[in-house]
């Protein structure tokens, strides 16, 4: 299955063997990691290891995580796609929208870009009765992009996998 989508400035694709380079950068950036889970930075193996989550789970359920490049350079720049948040067990079953791009990319309104395309993958082309997005509530950023994506608080809540607080939002559908 090839889900990729073109957009104004940006190419959301599958993973490839030679992203695993530009995203281990990304994941050894403590300021990009901040706000994911307990703020952990990521080794080379643990994100060789989540492409390959991330790719079994186009396989197994027709969708997942994409990689988003630059059309102006094909350079790779982070993620954006579907997953279940099952770190979150009380808002399962659910599919989650999310997004990591490389700190340097920060602030050009890529984010906002690349996940109104993945919003309207999941709903339009696969179906989805409503996506959600979770994010910790110090995480003004990603807070920012949800409102610009229209989406609706749903409830503020703890992630018992590391104790923070987070606010989850959903399309207006649910
Ligand atoms: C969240 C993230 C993907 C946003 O990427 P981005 O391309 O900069 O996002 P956009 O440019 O589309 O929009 C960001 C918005 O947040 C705003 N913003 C960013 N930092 C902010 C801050 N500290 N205070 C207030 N607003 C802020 C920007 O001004 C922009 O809003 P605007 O268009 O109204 O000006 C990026 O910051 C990131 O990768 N963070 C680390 C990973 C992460 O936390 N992922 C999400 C986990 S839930």
């Amino acid at each position: 299955m090839d889900p990729s989508i073109t957009t104004g400035r940006l190419l959301l694709r599958r993973w490839r063997s030679d992203d695993i380079e530009f995203f281990a950068a990304m994941c050894r950036d403590r300021e990009v990691m901040r706000f994911i889970g307990g703020g952990n930075t990521r080794t080379r193996e643990e994100v060789e290891r989540s492409i390959d989550a991330f790719e079994r789970e186009w396989d197994e359920k027709g969708f997942g995580l994409f990689a988003v490049e630059l059309l102006k350079n094909g350079n790779f720049i982070g993620f954006t796609g579907l997953s279940e948040p099952t770190f979150l067990p009380e808002i399962m079953p659910a599919v989650e929208i999310g997004w990591r791009l490389a700190h340097k990319h920060w602030g050009q309104g890529y984010a906002t870009e690349a996940a109104q395309a993945a919003l309207q993958f999941g709903l339009q082309d696969l179906g989805l009765p409503t996506i959600v997005s979770v994010f910790q509530i110090e995480n003004v950023a990603s807070r920012r992009v949800i409102e610009k994506l229209g989406m609706r608080f749903d409830r503020r809540t703890v992630d018992p996998t590391c104790g923070r607080e987070v606010e989850v939002f959903h399309t207006s559908t649910a």
